[in-house]
């Protein structure tokens, strides 16, 4: 696997000895569980507007080792990030700038007491990430839902894996202020390998697809600019779709999520949104929509070509419509989408940076990445990280 996205990676029996030296005690006593990345196969910034978003979980993990205590302290450590955190069970969870990771922990914590558990001791956890943070593929959604469900399980706590996806997207709202869709956290709470998930994020039914790729392979991208979803125009771009549905509604229109319109609805009703930027918002929306449906069929009878195209029309429809993706993005996918052996290339997750994904043949993959990598050092003037990846498995204890 060519990978240049991180340095140290942790095996689960790494953490482990890792865990017990900065704790001590046995090793029957510790518990693992794993949480995986996620790419978005295609249907970006719709989740939020009720439309259907393709994304599977994969084999970039995050893995959490947690003990009970016998007392009422919560301790967080990390084997890669610095920051060393102490809490107690019983006080109130707010966020503090300071407290840095342990927000994204502190916020599950503060929405499983709302919801009224009780923790009858402390905890103490270690983890390592193997997934680049800030890296557009969900870190923050695997620790969040990593975490949730590692405590869930340790604590007996009874919560669903839709309810695990639920608490990260509301620790993520009310701590990270970020007005996330449900994609990320629903992926990787319920993400099964060899499969792709096409979920409805209106109704919040899903189906699982087989993502049988034959020859063909994802491989992901990695602009390695640095971005935070909340300095980010995310919550801005939520906003502006916002006030076209209102527009929508306003005039008659009788939905209650842009995704609701089909291209041919939209045809129709398009003029009703006279404000240009908010026009091309929702027609993103609504293209994207119907291509996430396209591709869902397409992937099912097997016809990657067709698949591919409508990975490069998501991508344009982001660059132009949408405006969320950035040089680095599209010199990334628009030179994909140039080479041999490559069917078709996108960026996924918020934009703004991140990661791009490509579809590309097995037996190309090395000069797909070389051809890849120069044009973007040359037009960029750093380097880009690239993996190629497989499907792994939702949250789960090893
Ligand atoms: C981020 C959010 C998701 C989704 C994507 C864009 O990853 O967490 O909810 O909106 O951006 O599709």
């Amino acid at each position: 696997m060519s990978d240049n996205l991180t340095s140290k990676e942790y095996t689960p029996q790494e953490l482990k000895e890792a865990f017990l030296k900065m704790y001590g005690g046995d090793e029957a006593s510790v518990r693992l569980y794993s949480s995986p990345a996620r790419i978005n196969i295609i249907g970006e910034h719709i989740d939020y507007n009720g439309g259907k978003v393709f994304p599977a979980s994969i084999n970039r993990y995050l893995y959490i080792a947690i003990r009970k205590r016998p007392d009422t302290k919560i301790l967080y450590n990390d084997a890669r990030f610095p920051g060393s955190y102490e809490f107690d069970v019983n006080q109130t969870f707010v966020y503090d700038k300071a407290n840095d990771y342990a927000n994204y922990l502190n916020g599950i914590l503060s929405q499983l007491k709302e919801r009224g558990f009780k923790f009858d001791c402390g905890f103490e956890i270690l983890m390592a990430s193997n997934i680049p943070a800030g890296g557009g593929i969900s870190s923050s959604s695997a620790l969040e839902c990593g975490f949730a469900y590692a405590v869930i399980d340790t604590f007996g706590f009874d919560l669903n894996r839709i309810e695990i996806a639920k608490l990260g997207q509301m620790s993520e709202h009310n701590f990270m202020n970020v007005k996330c869709g449900i994609m990320d956290q629903f992926i990787i709470a319920t993400g099964k390998k060899n499969h792709a998930e096409l979920l409805d994020c209106n109704t919040l039914e899903y189906e699982y697809i087989p993502l049988d790729l034959g020859d063909y392979r994802f491989v992901v991208m990695n602009t390695n600019k640095v971005r935070k979803l909340a300095d980010s125009k995310y919550n801005e771009r939520r906003g502006q779709c916002e006030e076209a549905l209102k527009i929508l509604q306003n005039n008659g229109v009788k939905i209650d999520a842009l995704c609701q319109l089909t291209p041919a609805d939209w045809e129709k009703y398009s003029t009703l949104v006279a404000d240009p930027i908010l026009n091309k918002r929702a027609r993103h929306c609504i293209a994207e929509n119907q291509r996430v449906i396209d591709a869902a069929s397409t992937l099912k009878a097997g016809n990657l070509e067709e698949l591919g195209r409508l990975l490069n029309a998501s991508h344009k429809s982001l660059k132009e419509d949408y405006e969320v993706t950035g040089i680095e993005l599209d010199t990334l996918a628009e030179t994909s989408q140039k080479q041999e052996g490559c069917l078709g290339a996108r960026m996924t997750g918020a934009g703004f940076g991140g990661c791009a994904i490509a579809l590309v043949h097995k037996d190309k993959i090395d000069s797909f990445i070389s051809n890849v990598q120069t044009a973007y050092e040359k037009a960029i003037g750093y380097k880009a990280g690239f993996f190629v990846c497989e499907t792994g498995d939702g949250v789960a204890r090893i």
